[in-house]
């Protein structure tokens, strides 16, 4: 597979296909919309791990997670919620390779309840999840999820490894896991490293050697290793893809290594979630007001990161294209601050970590011109909230030369769904 990462253009007619003007003016804006042929080249890529287990995370509409189980993909659920979606969307509690999977660090008591009466399979990333699973559901296999001392993340927010983070469970301490299970007759059939999200080949590398040796500490009731997340895409020119191949082939030779040693058969997860769903998604917004600032001149748009959180929340790089309502071929360019309509000063687009404003070189535009985010896919719309009254944006999944809504948008009754008036006494 290919390294290279795709050049971005900053002018964009179309998606797959549909002019973003059509899809604007069909669905309004702003609208989510995934190219399913994206995701499925996505998955095929990572057809040599036994496993591919989607970390529902990054974007869990239903329609998707149902795509991705007809593909072959199971999940990981994080709450019950994320549990139910995938139920909703067609995957089963039981099954060979544990079609859904509860990871987490803590169970809340509603989580608890639910894997009470469904067994549900549980990854765990605290010990006193051990005991308490133990409580109501002796004798049953779990996977341990292990902090393995060091992590990276695209952002410091997003490492979940070493001894900053709160994830897992810390490597010295699974002598002490292994005696809790005991107490409860449950089995370690699993172990699984998650170090952070959009870090790179050199950091994954370093997981399989922390692994291994976890895993010859658990011993021969293993059945599973689980490789994490983490793989992360370009996201601007000059970025590249983890090389695949390499990247499997360190794995395969770690479990070959615990396979010669058990003396059994090992099954390799992968479980990513960026990876397989960030560069299918597309944001597509409208440009409503056009204004100077000084030497600034800013687009203001009908989305704010009430829709898309990860500029202000990491500042986060996302390609920013403009599609004109009338196709052009070429429009001058000038230097921009991109920004919504959010009643606070960090709603911009175009930021750095820390909240400093920057500029994108984008073409001229008018009003009711419409600029699209791209690579968007992942941890867009799952992030989005209704601040400032906002309703949360249409998302439109295009498969096999067709548009279908996959949610609508929100409206009035929607926002305050929930919410009651109490009576004045
Ligand atoms: N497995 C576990 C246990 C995780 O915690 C995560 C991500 C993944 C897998 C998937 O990681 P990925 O393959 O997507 O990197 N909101 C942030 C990302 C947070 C990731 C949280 N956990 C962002 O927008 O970049």
């Amino acid at each position: 597979m290919s390294t290279v990462a795709p050049a971005f253009n900053n002018l964009r007619q179309s998606i797959a296909d549909f002019s973003v003007a059509e899809i604007a003016k069909k669905f309004g804006t702003p609208t989510y919309v995934y190219d399913m042929a994206t995701i499925e080249k996505r998955v095929a890529d990572l057809a040599a791990f036994d496993v591919i287990r989607y970390a529902q995370k990054a974007n869990s509409n239903i329609a998707i997670l149902d795509r991705l189980r007809r593909l072959g993909v199971v999940v990981d659920a994080v709450s019950v919620g994320e549990v139910k979606r995938a139920l909703a969307a067609g995957f089963s509690i039981h099954g060979d390779t544990h079609p859904i999977v509860y990871t987490a660090d803590v169970f809340d008591r509603a989580a608890l309840e639910m894997i009470r009466e469904n067994g549900l399979h549980v990854n765990c990333g605290s010990p006193d999840m051990i005991d308490q699973l133990g409580e109501v559901c002796p004798g049953a296999n779990i996977t341990l999820r292990i902090n393995p001392g060091f992590g990276h993340g695209h952002s410091q927010k997003t490492n979940t490894g070493g001894p900053q983070s709160k994830h897992g469970i810390w490597i010295d301490q699974v002598d002490d896991c292994l005696r809790r299970a005991d107490l409860y007759n449950i089995a370690v059939t699993g172990i699984h490293m998650h170090i952070g999200s959009g870090t790179d080949l050199e950091h994954l590398s370093q997981v399989c050697g922390a692994l291994e040796k976890v895993a010859m500490n658990v011993g021969r009731t293993l059945k599973m290793i689980s490789a994490g997340g983490g793989l992360p895409v370009p996201y601007r020119d000059g970025q590249e893809y983890v090389d695949l191949d390499q990247y499997f082939q360190l794995w395969d030779a770690s479990r070959k290594r615990l396979e010669a040693h058990f003396g059994h058969k090992l099954s390799l997860e992968i479980e990513p979630g960026r990876y397989l769903v960030a560069e299918s998604g597309y944001l597509i917004t409208e440009i409503r007001a056009i204004k100077k600032m000084g030497e600034n001149t800013f687009y203001l748009l009908d989305t704010g990161f009430n829709d898309l959180a990860r500029p202000i929340l990491y500042g986060s790089y996302h390609p920013i294209a403009i599609a004109h309502q009338t196709p052009k071929r070429h429009a001058p360019e000038l230097d921009v601050v991109v920004g919504g309509p959010l009643c606070e000063s960090g709603d911009i687009f175009t930021q750095e970590e820390g909240g400093f404003v920057s500029k994108r070189r984008l073409p001229a535009a008018s009003v009711g011109d419409y600029l699209v985010m791209e690579v968007a896919g992942a941890y867009g719309f799952v992030m989005a909230s209704n601040y400032n009254g906002r309703y949360r944006a249409e998302e439109v999944l295009i498969e096999n030369g067709k548009l279908h809504s996959i949610r609508h948008r929100e409206s009035f009754e929607d926002l305050i769904r929930g919410e009651t008036i109490p009576a004045v006494s």
